[in-house]
């Protein structure tokens, strides 16, 4: 059988040693979505995500990416296919200038579009010479997603990027993610419902390792509580 599907993903298992923690995952990310999983703590939300971006290896199970199956690939292969993963902890080059850390997310590819991110992301511009350490929490995702953006990738995995950030701070990045919606396809792992309800095209829930529920209804997100679902 063949896909559509930008990212197909079916019945990953995935462990940490002998620790099974992820259960037979299964999701579909179609070209122009975004695509927002929500889940407690613990429930392998980034098991899930790092496995898919090739840093943790599954069990089993398949990721097809663009039609191939990218598995067995490394990270930085999966990256150069197209494939930016947003790590949760938000970690930036110190001892490098915004500039330098942002280019580095194009590294092997040498494809910067410079032009789309500052347009998207204007403040980076007055922070491109200070240095990553000295940035706040919300300007270190700022630049995180820029990074990833700046090599116009075909799908972006965001890992909790309002996490710990300031009201003003989501903000922003809300509307950053609606304009880059227009034009790339994103998967979040949110927490955050009200922000969920405004961004997602589709959500899953996933809970105690597993994916529970598919949430296509855009009233369903609206309404969506943790009580229901997780
Ligand atoms: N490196 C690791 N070694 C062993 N167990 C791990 C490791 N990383 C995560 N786990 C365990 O795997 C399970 C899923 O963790 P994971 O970080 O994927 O959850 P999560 O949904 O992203 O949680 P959070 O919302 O807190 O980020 C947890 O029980 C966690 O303790
Ligand atoms: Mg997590």
């Amino acid at each position: 059988m063949t896909s559509n599907a930008l990212l197909k993903v079916t019945d990953l298992n995935v462990s940490y040693n002998k620790l099974h923690v992820l259960f037979n995952a299964s999701i579909e990310v179609n070209k122009g979505e975004v695509v927002v999983i929500v889940g407690r703590n613990g429930a392998a939300k980034t098991t899930f995500f790092r496995t898919i971006a090739g840093f943790l290896k599954q069990d089993s199970g398949t990721i097809l990416f663009k039609g191939k199956d990218i598995g067995n690939l490394p990270a930085y292969d999966i990256a150069i296919s197209g494939l930016k993963y947003i790590h949760q902890d938000k970690h930036v080059f110190a001892d490098l200038s915004v500039k330098e850390n942002l280019e580095l997310g194009s590294y092997a590819t040498k494809d910067y579009n410079w032009d789309r991110v500052l347009e998207h992301f204007p403040k980076l511009k007055t922070l491109m010479d200070r240095k990553g350490g000295n940035l706040s929490g919300g300007e270190r995702q700022m630049l995180l997603m820029a990074q990833s953006l700046l090599g116009t990738p075909d799908l972006i995995l965001m890992d909790e990027p309002t996490e710990g950030l300031a009201p003003h701070f989501i903000d922003d990045l809300k509307a950053a993610f609606k304009k880059i919606s227009q034009e790339t396809t994103m998967m979040i792992i949110e927490q955050n419902l009200p922000l969920t309800a405004e961004v997602a095209d589709r959500v899953y829930a996933m809970k105690e390792g597993k994916v529970v529920a598919e949430i296509t209804e855009k009233k369903e997100i609206q309404a969506l509580t943790f009580e229901k679902y997780l």
